[in-house]
């Protein structure tokens, strides 16, 4: 453990205090399945206190400070968190098991997002609105306050990163939940945000149960938001939970990309593309192309190519830089995925390849599982429909546009597609009729600062990043001013 971050206490109010409710829990790491290090747990009493100081943040010395001097904060710890990324990446990879190659490059472009950020902190003017000479009309934008962030054990690092640039950005605070998977890293980014100087109480971090210090932190009559990121079953519970205070949500739930292969595609630059998506962070990731729809005149060669590649993915200790691919991130999220290979074979898939556990010397402790790959699978199938999170590709033959269309929209989720094809016309025609949040074409998986993410449908409500990132943490507030001063009295005649 890198000696400059401790995880045993709770971040609030800018101290380092230890729990009221929980104590400590260890945290697995997921490559041993053995306890790596000993996690602060708060409670109730726990959110209420960083709420508590959260609140007095909003409406001391943050509401106080001017945005340019808040950019500037985040300028700076993002600078710091750039001299850091190996340390946090460490930190990471031992809690999810994701591949430090992986988690070094996406932590290597966190800096960017918080330097967005700040660079949209003093840029949030409102407008003037024409009217006639007496009156003068004008919007201005206010944060709503405290915000929770709860993130999940995928991407921990950059769901903060999302979430927290925004939030600060815009002019709140924020109360950071973590995923019970993994606490540690944000736990170290409460440290950096101390180092760069934050005022006590605008960031807090408190990892716990979800349904004890989530469940609460949606509750808290003084918390005006909620972003999240995770399960749509969660984010269900989360609305009736903060249905009494009216409390605002955005949601960055689940997804099934569909991953769309013509057959005039650049077939080599569409299979690196599918691949590298289908076993990156372990199949962990809701953007991730997990369904491959490909023409059929080109689906067995899709197929054989999958199938070679699936050969070449070293799968191995997360902490070696060699490592492709490293364990599921948590035991369920194992069952959870060798339960969806049984599946996939009941429904009458053809498993090309891998679909078992790992049980070789060395990985057998740990929640490893080979790149899996299904043909021959129909739209309707469950491993079409459900997401998996786990390294399964599952291999769609479609023929022509309107089938291809027709499938890829034929699931409750609606986050992103990718699609390859060489016909431009084409390649317009499908992403305009594509129900998602971000459509790639000819690429995959480009996410940066500047786009917005997000989904429609059953994957979300709201985006984040781009220059709508900063909305779901901003009021509008129209301000009408007479220049004539006089108002008739409507009871004069
Ligand atoms: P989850 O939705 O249960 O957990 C996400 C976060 O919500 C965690 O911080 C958790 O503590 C918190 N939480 C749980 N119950 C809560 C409650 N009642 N009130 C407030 N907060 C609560 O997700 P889980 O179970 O870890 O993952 C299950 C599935 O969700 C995955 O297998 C995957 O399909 C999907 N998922 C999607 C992600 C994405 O990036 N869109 C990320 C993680 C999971
Ligand atoms: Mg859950």
């Amino acid at each position: 453990m890198p000696d400059s971050f401790r995880f045993d206490r709770l971040f609030i109010g800018g101290e380092w205090v230890e729990p009221l409710d929980g104590g400590v829990r260890p945290s697995i790491d997921p490559a041993t399945g053995a306890p790596w290090g000993d996690v602060a747990w708060g409670g109730e009493r726990d959110v209420d206190r960083a709420v508590a100081a959260a609140k007095e943040a909003f409406e001391g010395p943050w509401r106080k400070i001017p945005p340019w001097e808040r950019a500037a904060l985040l300028r700076k710890f993002a600078d710091l968190y750039a001299t850091r990324v190996d340390a946090l990446a460490e930190i990471e990879t031992r809690d999810n098991g994701r591949a430090v190659r992986e988690s070094r490059g996406d932590i290597g472009m966190h800096a960017q997002y918080y330097h967005w950020f700040a660079s949209l902190a003093d840029k949030l003017g409102g407008r003037t609105i024409p009217m006639d000479d007496s009156v003068h009309a004008f919007t201005t934008r206010h944060p709503v306050g405290v915000v929770g962030a709860i993130t999940p054990w995928n991407v921990p690092l950059m769901a903060a990163a999302w979430k927290l640039g925004a939030a600060l950005a815009a002019g709140c605070t924020v109360v950071l939940k973590p995923a019970e998977q993994t606490p540690a890293s944000s736990l170290a980014l409460a440290r950096l945000f101390d180092e760069a100087g934050f005022p006590p109480g605008v960031v807090n971090v408190v990892p716990g149960d979800g349904p004890v210090a989530g469940a609460r932190l949606v509750a808290h009559p003084d918390v005006a938001k909620i972003s999240f990121t995770g399960e749509g079953a969660t984010a269900k519970t989360i609305l009736k939970t903060g249905a009494d205070t009216l409390t605002r949500c955005t949601f960055e739930l689940g997804g099934k990309a569909p991953h769309i292969i013509f057959a005039d595609a650049d077939l080599d630059q569409a299979i690196n593309a599918a691949t590298g998506s289908a076993w990156a962070l372990c199949g962990q990731s809701c953007a991730l192309g997990s369904r491959v729809l490909v023409e059929r005149p080109v689906y067995d060669r899709v197929v054989e190519a999958f199938r070679e590649r699936a050969g070449r993915v070293r799968v191995g200790m997360p902490l070696d830089p060699a490592t492709h691919m490293g364990p599921q991130a948590h035991r369920q999220q194992l069952d959870k995925t060798l339960s969806y290979v049984a599946i996939g074979r009941g429904e009458g898939a053809e498993l090309v390849t891998g679909g078992a556990r790992i049980d070789r010397d060395g990985l057998a402790d740990g929640y490893f599982v080979e790149p899996t790959v299904f043909a021959g699978v129909s739209a309707a199938m469950r491993i079409a429909q459900e997401e998996i999170f786990g390294p399964v590709a599952a291999l769609i033959p479609f023929d022509g546009e309107e089938e291809a269309i027709a499938i890829a929209n034929a699931t409750p989720y609606g986050l992103a597609a990718g699609l390859w094809s060489g016909d431009t016309g084409r390649a317009h025609r499908v992403a305009a009729r594509i129900e998602a949040g971000m459509v790639w074409v000819n690429t995959y998986r480009y996410i940066r600062w500047s786009t917005p993410y997000g989904g429609v449908k059953a994957s979300g409500w709201g985006r984040e990043n781009g220059l709508e990132g900063l909305d779901p943490f901003l009021e509008t507030k129209t301000t009408i001013v007479s220049t004539t001063g006089t108002f008739p009295d409507p009871f004069a005649s």
